[in-house]
């Protein structure tokens, strides 16, 4: 955080006023703003200060601690400075609560396109390979998409975290060889393929890369 000077530490009972206080003038010398869509900005911070109140510190909700606090730092939000490239081909940061200051409209930014365009696809980093143990789920989100990561047998799967009957969360559910079954009413997906023996019920999936000993999800951002 050298270009704004030591960096604000913020304590148990900060609002969302004030981190958008603090934030705002911060992201603005990087050339970023708060996203237009302000009940997702709101979403974000509450998310935040929950985080703030646990953990100590306002981490991204987006991203994996590693433990490390050096290594932390790099994911205290704002973390645009850190990670500058990968936010200047987006436009926006991870999750999407800043944007790039010419961007008018900032829930553009939010969809995953089904049929990318060349250049268009992004490796997000989500977790560390070591942080998913083999036979379990993590649920993390890649802007307002909910996506579900398991490891089955030490290869990782992305899917959607939506399960079709009623929306359970699979990342929760339990895993036995490539299957997952939803821990509300055991629908199973296949993590390979998305697919269930339920019809029209087969939910999407991401390629996964592993790289460095992270986990990436590859996602084509663009416009909904
Ligand atoms: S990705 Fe966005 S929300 Fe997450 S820490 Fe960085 S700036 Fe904050
Ligand atoms: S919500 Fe998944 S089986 Fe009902």
């Amino acid at each position: 955080m050298s270009e704004s000077g030591p960096r604000r530490r913020f304590s148990a009972g900060t609002t969302i006023e004030d981190l958008k206080e603090y934030m705002g003038p911060f992201a603005a010398t990087l050339g970023y703003k708060f996203n237009t869509d302000t009940e997702f900005v709101d979403e974000v911070l509450e998310s935040e200060i929950a985080i703030l109140e646990r953990d100590g510190d306002v981490y991204c909700p987006c991203r994996m601690r590693t433990g490390d606090p050096k290594e932390d730092l790099k994911i205290v939000c704002p973390c645009i400075p850190f990670y500058r490239d990968q936010f200047a081909a987006m436009d926006k940061c991870w999750c999407g609560l800043f944007i790039r200051t010419h961007v008018e409209d900032g829930s553009d930014l939010m969809g995953v396109i089904e049929e990318p365009e060349p250049g268009t696809l992004v490796d997000v980093p989500v977790a560390r390979a070591t942080d998913i143990p083999d036979g379990q789920g993590r649920h993390v989100r890649i802007g307002r998409v909910d996506i579900a990561v398991f490891n089955a047998g030490g290869a990782f799967y992305a899917l959607s975290n939506l399960c079709r009957h009623a929306y359970g969360p699979l990342a929760e559910g339990i895993v036995d060889g490539h299957h997952v079954m939803c821990p509300w009413h055991g629908w199973r997906y296949d993590v390979r393929d998305g697919s269930t023996d339920h019809p029209d019920a087969d939910v999407k999936t991401y390629p996964v890369v592993v790289r460095d000993g992270e986990v990436l999800v590859r996602i084509a951002l663009g416009r909904r």
